[in-house]
C-alpha cells in the first residue's frame, strides 16, 4: 500500500530535510533565530516535519492491524519516513515477511499431507485412523522448524518500548488461559532481581483489569502494595496495555516511568502499533508451542501405527506374536555393532519393522504355498520390495527408513533383487538386515520346510559371507552373543 506518490515523496523529503539544515547551521542559530524569516522557516519546518512523521506512523499502524488480522502481505511503506520510524517500519516488514513465508510453508505442507492421504487410503484399514494423525506430523514439523522464539520476540518488543517511547521500564505479562492469570514473562529496566513476580488474576489490579476490559489503564500513583510487588522501585507512572490479536487477549504490556509523563498522540499511536506487534508475536509463539506438544503425541501415534502394521503383517504371514519386534531389536543390535549412530538406528528399527510391508501385495496362495514356487509365482514375490518402496515413499516421515524394505533382498555379489546392487552400493542398513532376515527365516518353520537349528544357521550365514552377505557384517554377527 503506497501512501505517497513519488512526486510527493521528493517534496516531503525536501521539507523533512529543513530541520536538519537548520541543525547544520546551528553555529549561525542566533542569527537565524534573530531574523524574522529564520523564525518562520524553523516554525514551518517543525510543523511540517511533525505532520510528515504522523502519516507514516498511521500507515505502519494500519499495516500492523492488517497483520494482526491475518493478512501476512501487510507491509509498511518505507517512503519519506523519518530515521527512527524507518528502522521501525523495516523491522516490521522483516517480521511480516517471516510470518508470510511461514504461512506459505504451512499451506504447502498441508497440500503435501492431503496428497499422502490419498495414497495411504490403500493401506491396512485397522491403522487408517492413526495414520491420518500421523500425516499431520510432517506439516507440523515444517511449521515448528521455522518458528520464532518468544523470548527473542519479547526482548525486541521491550527494547522498542523503552527506547522509542522513552520510558524507564517495561514488562510483558502473558495470559494463562486455563488459570485465567497473567504471568510475568519478560522485563526490561525492572529491578526484580531475585524476586518472583506473583501472577495476577484477570480482573484484579490494573493489569488484570486492562486484560478484562481490553483497554489501557493508567495509574498515576502506584500504591504501596503494587510497588512492593515490583521490587520497591520508585515508579510514579504505570500503564497496563492489553495485547490483543484476532479478538483474543494474549497478555498485558506494562510501562513504568519514574517521573510524570504527558504522552502525545504520536506516543499513543506508537504504543498501539507496538502492542499489536507484541500480540502477534505471542500468538505465533503459542501456536507453535501448542503444535510442539501435539508433535510429540503424534510421534508416539506414529510408532504405534508402525507396530500395528508390523503385527498385522505377522498375523497374515502366520508368524508368532512379537516376531517383527524381535527381528527389529536384533537388527538394531547388529547395526550398532557395525558402528551405526543413534539417529540412523531409529530409521533402522522402523525399516526392520516394515521390511516385508510389500508382502501385502502377495496373494495368500503364493505366500502360504506348502511347496516350491513356480517361475510366475516368483515374479510376484520378487516385486515385494518395489511395493514397499511405492507404499512408503510418499510418507515423508518414513522415507528415511526405506533402505531396508527396498533393499533387503539385494546380495553382496550382485545376484539379488530388485535392482541387482552390488557390495557397498547396497545401503548398510539393508546389508545388516539381510543377515538377520535370513537368520530369522531359517529359524522359523515355513509351509514348505522345517525350522533350522541355530548351529546350522550360523554355519550357513558364515558360508554366505562375500556371496549373499557383506563379510564385515557377518564377522560382527558371529561375534554377537
Ligand atoms: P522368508 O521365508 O522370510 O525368507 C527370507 C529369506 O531368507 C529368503 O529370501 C532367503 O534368502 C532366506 N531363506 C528362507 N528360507 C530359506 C531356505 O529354506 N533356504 C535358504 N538357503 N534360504 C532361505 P528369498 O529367497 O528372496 O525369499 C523371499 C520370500 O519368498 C520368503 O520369505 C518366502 O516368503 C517366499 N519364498 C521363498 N521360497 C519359497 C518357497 O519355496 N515356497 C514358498 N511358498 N515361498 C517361498
Ligand atoms: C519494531 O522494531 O518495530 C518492533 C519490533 C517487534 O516488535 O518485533
Ligand atoms: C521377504 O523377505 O521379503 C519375503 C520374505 C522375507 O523377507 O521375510
Ligand atoms: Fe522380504
Ligand atoms: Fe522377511
Amino acid at each position: 500500500m503506497r501512501f505517497l506518490t513519488s512526486a510527493r515523496v521528493q517534496l516531503l523529503l525536501l521539507i523533512a530535510l529543513l530541520p536538519l539544515l537548520s541543525l547544520a547551521l546551528a553555529p549561525y542559530a542566533t542569527i537565524a533565530v534573530l531574523s524574522i524569516p529564520g523564525v518562520v522557516t524553523l516554525a514551518a519546518a517543525w510543523v511540517i516535519s511533525h505532520f510528515v512523521a504522523v502519516r507514516p506512523l498511521d500507515a505502519l499502524k494500519s499495516a500492523a492491524r492488517r497483520l494482526a488480522g491475518g493478512d501476512f502481505t501487510a507491509r509498511a511503506a518505507l517512503g519519506a519516513v523519518p530515521r527512527e520510524l524507518w528502522d521501525l517500519a523495516q523491522t516490521f516488514n522483516l517480521m511480516a515477511q517471516s510470518l508470510e513465508l511461514r504461512e506459505a510453508e504451512r499451506l504447502r505442507s498441508e497440500e503435501g499431507a492431503r496428497r499422502q492421504a490419498a495414497v495411504n487410503a490403500r493401506l491396512l484399514e485397522e491403522t487408517d485412523r492413526r495414520l491420518k494423525d500421523a500425516q499431520a506430523l510432517h506439516a507440523i514439523d515444517t511449521a515448528i522448524s521455522s518458528g520464532l522464539d518468544l523470548r527473542v520476540a519479547l526482548n525486541i518488543l521491550l527494547e522498542q518500548v523503552t527506547n522509542r517511547l522513552q520510558v524507564d521500564a517495561a514488562g510483558v505479562l502473558l495470559l494463562n488461559r486455563h488459570a485465567q492469570t497473567l504471568e510475568f514473562a519478560s522485563g526490561r529496566g525492572l529491578n526484580t532481581e531475585g524476586r518472583e513476580r506473583p501472577s495476577v488474576k484477570v480482573g484484579e489490579g490494573p493489569a488484570g483489569r486492562a486484560a478484562l476490559e481490553r483497554r489501557v489503564l493508567r495509574v498515576d500513583d502506584l500504591s504501596g502494595a503494587e510497588q512492593e510487588a515490583l521490587g520497591s522501585e520508585d515508579f510514579v507512572l504505570y500503564y497496563a496495555c492489553p495485547l490483543v490479536v484476532k479478538g483474543e487477549v494474549k497478555g498485558v504490556l506494562e510501562i513504568f516511568h519514574r517521573s510524570a509523563l504527558d504522552p502525545s498522540k504520536e506516543w499513543w499511536d506508537f504504543l498501539d502499533a507496538l502492542a499489536v506487534q507484541g500480540a502477534v508475536a505471542i500468538d505465533n509463539a503459542f501456536l507453535f508451542s501448542d503444535l510442539d506438544r501435539s508433535n510429540m503425541e503424534l510421534a508416539l501415534a506414529y510408532n504405534a501405527t508402525l507396530e500395528g502394521w508390523a503385527r498385522a503383517l505377522d498375523l497374515r504371514d502366520k508368524e508368532i506374536e512379537g516376531h517383527s519386534q524381535r527381528v527389529a531389536a536384533r537388527t538394531v543390535d547388529l547395526a550398532r555393532a557395525v558402528g551405526m549412530g543413534d539417529e540412523e538406528l531409529v530409521q533402522v528399527r522402523r525399516g526392520a519393522l516394515l521390511h516385508d510391508i510389500g508382502k501385502i501385495a502377495i496373494p495368500d496362495a503364493i505366500l502360504l504355498k506348502p511347496g516350491p514356487l513356480t517361475a510366475e509365482e516368483w515374479l510376484v514375490v520378487l516385486r515385494h520390495p518395489i511395493h514397499a518402496y511405492e507404499l512408503l515413499y510418499p510418507i515423508a516421515f518414513l522415507r528415511p527408513a526405506l533402505d531396508i524394505p527396498y533393499c533387503h533382498h539385494e546380495k553382496w555379489d550382485g545376484s539379488g533383487y530388485p535392482r541387482g546392487l552390488k557390495g557397498e552400493q547396497i545401503p548398510l542398513a539393508a546389508r545388516v538386515f539381510a543377515v538377520i532376515d535370513v537368520w530369522d527365516a531359517l529359524g522359523s518353520e515355513r509351509p514348505y520346510r522345517e525350522a533350522w537349528k541355530e548351529e546350522k544357521i550360523r554355519e550357513y550365514i558364515r558360508s554366505q559371507a562375500g556371496e549373499h552377505f557383506d563379510p564385515k557384517v557377518v564377522e560382527k554377527y558371529l561375534e554377537m552373543p
